[in-house]
């Protein structure tokens, strides 16, 4: 048969039936599984043979989710993981030692700002931060012990995009491998691996999941590079939970629709806010505004669902804000059905200065929106109702 299109694939991937004939997959919520006998455990440790051994190797429901994520992103192999940042953490040191470096966009995640920055150099591991896409600059960090290129695109909460063609060349270039956090635009509006991303790495606990109910990672990638991540992931356990990789792999059945949704939504207040007399600015990656549009449609198949504006109060209206808002949720956390509402300068890169939150976008008035999947009209009006009486 023809290969499948995403939905297709999303939603009929699915782990072999058991003799019970279920249509849907059951959890298989065990810590081990039982071997045939001693040959067949000794074959199954050897490699020799597939099966599941121990829920830290492998589980019917996270090989599922894995297998499936694998199909939609483009690359043959992973691991499922407890949350994102043990996927970004796993995908970093399962390839690098002492000695090495790193060359990474500044724009990044609070939390993997700080493994770069305090975890891997008490481990002797370095890095050096890159602002934009210039490829001279890219180029010019590269240093005779740099073995990794990693970056997230559209970046947490500035939404600056970084050129995937132009870094995966660079990575094929130079023989380094190209790391991407895809957490943002999920699998189904880009693939890194289209433009030469070796490491792909995702926080399943936003848009994956995307009903706010669990934690979850991923890290896939390539057949040559498996199996130092998977030695990294059987020793040292960051492993998922099986009732998150079933959560999670149910998950993606819906992807598409709710990714085309949370686009529709998103853009619609993007474009609705923009011009509005008590904002600085509004930014999105499908806005003709935004400095990377033409860099967002060559590269992605929709905007995403998250829209972040400056209020022209600053941090004062910014949390007046926050205080009104009437249905929208203030939390932390994003890619929901629900419509989340976050102040970054005060709580995911509070631990940011603020000369880095100032180079990588995070002003204090700067709100960050996750666009949910509530009626356009619903979440508008309280947007609006709520900049009206933070003034
Ligand atoms: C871009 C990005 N990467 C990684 C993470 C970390 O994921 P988790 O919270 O699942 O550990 C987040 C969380 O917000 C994120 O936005």
């Amino acid at each position: 048969m023809k290969e499948k299109k995403f939905e297709t694939t999303a939603i009929r991937e699915q782990a072999k039936r058991s003799e019970n004939s279920e249509h849907s997959v059951p959890i298989y919520a065990t810590s081990s599984f039982l071997f045939e006998d001693a040959e067949d455990a000794r074959a199954q440790f050897a490699d020799e043979k597939e099966g599941s051994i121990y829920s830290r190797y492998s589980n019917p429901n996270n090989d599922e989710f894995i297998d499936k994520l694998c199909l939609l992103e483009g690359l043959p192999k992973g691991i499922a993981t407890s949350s994102g940042m043990s996927a970004m953490f796993a995908s970093i040191v399962a390839f690098l030692k002492q000695g090495d470096h790193i060359v990474a966009s500044r724009a990044l995640f609070g939390s993997t700002h700080q493994i770069m920055t305090k975890l891997l150099p008490r481990w002797g591991i370095t890095h050096t931060y890159v602002d934009g896409n210039e490829e001279q600059d890219w180029e010019a960090a590269i240093l005779p012990n740099t073995k990794m290129l990693f970056f997230e695109t559209p970046s947490n909460p500035a939404l600056e995009l970084l050129d995937m063609e132009m870094i995966g060349k660079l990575g094929e270039k130079h023989k380094l491998i190209v790391n991407v956090d895809n957490c943002f635009a999920t699998p189904y509006l880009q693939n890194p691996a289209d433009w030469g991303a070796h490491v792909v790495t995702h926080s399943a606990t936003k848009f994956i999941d995307g009903q706010g109910r669990v934690l979850g990672g991923a890290v896939l990638t390539t057949e040559d590079l498996y199996p130092d991540l998977k030695y990294l992931a059987r020793h040292t356990g960051p492993s998922m939970s099986p009732f998150h990789g079933w959560l999670l792999s149910k998950s993606l059945e819906t992807l598409a629709v709710r990714m085309d949704k949370h686009s529709a939504n998103a853009l619609h207040i993007a474009d609705r806010l923009e011009g509005h007399a008590d904002i600085n600015f509004v930014r999105y990656p499908f806005l003709k505004s935004h400095p990377q549009h033409e860099l967002a449609k060559k590269q992605m198949r929709k905007g995403g669902g998250i829209v972040t504006f400056e209020l022209s109060g600053g941090i004062e209206q910014g949390r007046k804000f926050l205080d009104n808002l009437e249905m929208i949720s203030i939390s932390a956390n994003l890619g929901d059905t629900r419509t989340i509402a976050t102040h970054p300068a005060s709580t995911t890169h509070s631990k940011l200065s603020q000369d880095e939150r100032n180079s990588v976008g995070i002003s204090d008035g700067l709100v960050r929106l996750s666009v949910g999947l509530e009626h356009e009209d619903d979440i508008l009006t309280d947007v609006l109702q709520a900049i009206e009486k933070s003034k």
